[in-house]
């Protein structure tokens, strides 16, 4: 089994994505579901090679699909989601094979993953601009309320 399917069959992981989902269950705008981890991480491997960088494409989906792990933490007890995000992928990567540097690369990004500062690293850079551009907001029909979306900044499709 490859490293992203030992993340995706890791019983946390699906406890945490389940969590999420029940969390958000009457959430009008964005849910943080598998498929949003999945076009983050398509998106953030676009960009990675539309700008020939030097992320490899599973550090890229890994960290795509762990950034928001801990949203339902946030809902519970209002702890930023990406702080704790971080914390709960440790054990998920270690059980998965990552080596220490890769965790902590990975765990860095996760942690930054809403942080829009030049000083972000090069894969919180990217994690941080796909899970804006990835979001479907031209079908959305709460685009209207949300605080994120605004009609003249955001072009009808990115990708
Ligand atoms: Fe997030
Ligand atoms: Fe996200």
């Amino acid at each position: 089994m490859n490293r992203i399917s030992k993340i995706l069959t890791h019983h946390k992981y699906i406890d945490y994505i389940k969590k999420n989902a029940q969390a958000e269950t009457n959430r009008i705008f964005c849910h943080h579901d598998l498929t949003h981890g999945i076009d983050v991480a398509r998106v953030a491997y676009i960009m990675a090679l539309e700008e020939t960088l030097e992320i490899k494409k599973g550090i890229i989906y890994t960290a795509s699909l762990l950034h928001d792990i801990g949203r339902w933490k946030e809902y519970e007890d209002g702890i930023d989601h990406a702080l704790i995000g971080a914390e709960l992928a440790v054990e998920i990567l270690v059980d998965a094979g990552f080596n220490s540097e890769e965790i902590l690369l990975i765990c860095n990004a996760i942690k930054n993953h809403r942080n829009s500062a030049p000083s972000n690293s090069i894969l919180g850079s990217i994690l941080y601009k796909s899970d804006k551009i990835s979001r479907p907001c031209h079908t959305c029909n709460a685009r209207n309320k949300c605080k994120r979306f605004k009609e003249d900044e955001k072009p009808i499709l990115y990708y």
